[in-house]
């Protein structure tokens, strides 16, 4: 499977087609995620009128400078609609997120929202959830000796995910993130459920059932995929 370090900027136009006036937005986190919000900003500054929820706090730096206004979850309620990129999407549209370290946050901006559009390449596509090969999970820092030990007998070699300096990776709640190592998933829910439920885990990268529609660019085409 191809691998590409382009942002899929054509799915991030038609994104646009799904925003009406007046909505109120979350705002994903990565590459394809950045190209929205840019695109967004140009909207706005065209005389769209809409609010904006961001995942990160990269996010929210490129949405004050692109001109989107933005709100607090609090302040917004219920969102019309969220748009974020993916790490993998299945063909049910399960998704795996986070290799960009939001996870937490953006699950939460996704299940606040009515809909939730995925933009991806199509080099995100998989067979099965856990093809390519690393599932996050967020952690409190202080429960890494149990949570390690307890991905370890779940076969999942787990890894701190480090900064170019060696230490480990801080997210933007204060937490770490494990990265585990995954073959092809028979059952994805079987593994989210067991990984939640251990203690000092904040989230998982595993965005089972979520996801509304995948916004896929294939070449200069996009695909769209929807939940029936
Ligand atoms: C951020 O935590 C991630 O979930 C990103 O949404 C995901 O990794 C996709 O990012 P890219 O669009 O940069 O590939």
């Amino acid at each position: 499977m191809t691998q590409t370090n382009t942002a899929p900027v054509e799915t991030a136009r038609r994104a646009l087609e799904y925003v009406k006036d007046g909505q109120t937005l979350g705002l994903g986190t990565g590459r394809a995620a950045s190209v929205f919000v840019e695109l967004l900003g140009e909207r706005v500054r065209a005389g769209l009128r809409v609010r904006g929820v961001p995942t990160s706090i990269a996010t929210a730096e490129l949405a004050k400078k692109v001109g989107v206004p933005l709100v607090t979850l609090e302040e917004a309620g219920e969102l019309d609609v969220a748009f974020d990129g993916a790490d993998e999407v299945s063909p049910d549209l399960d998704l795996v997120k986070g290799w960009g370290g939001a996870l937490v946050r953006e699950m939460i901006v996704a299940a606040s929202a009515r809909r939730f559009v995925v933009l991806v390449g199509a080099e995100k596509l998989v067979r099965a959830i856990g093809e390519r090969g690393r599932i996050p999970v967020e952690i409190v820092p202080y429960a890494l000796p149990l949570v390690r030990r307890r991905l370890a007998a779940l076969d999942l070699a787990p890894v701190v995910r480090a900064k170019p300096d060696g230490s480990p990776l801080v997210t933007d709640n204060g937490n770490w993130i494990l990265d585990c190592g995954t073959r092809p998933l028979v059952d994805p829910s079987r593994l989210e459920r067991a990984v939640r439920v251990l203690p000092g885990v904040v989230g998982t990268g595993l965005f089972l059932g979520m996801a509304d529609a995948v916004l896929v660019q294939e070449g200069h085409e996009v695909r769209v995929m929807e939940r029936p």
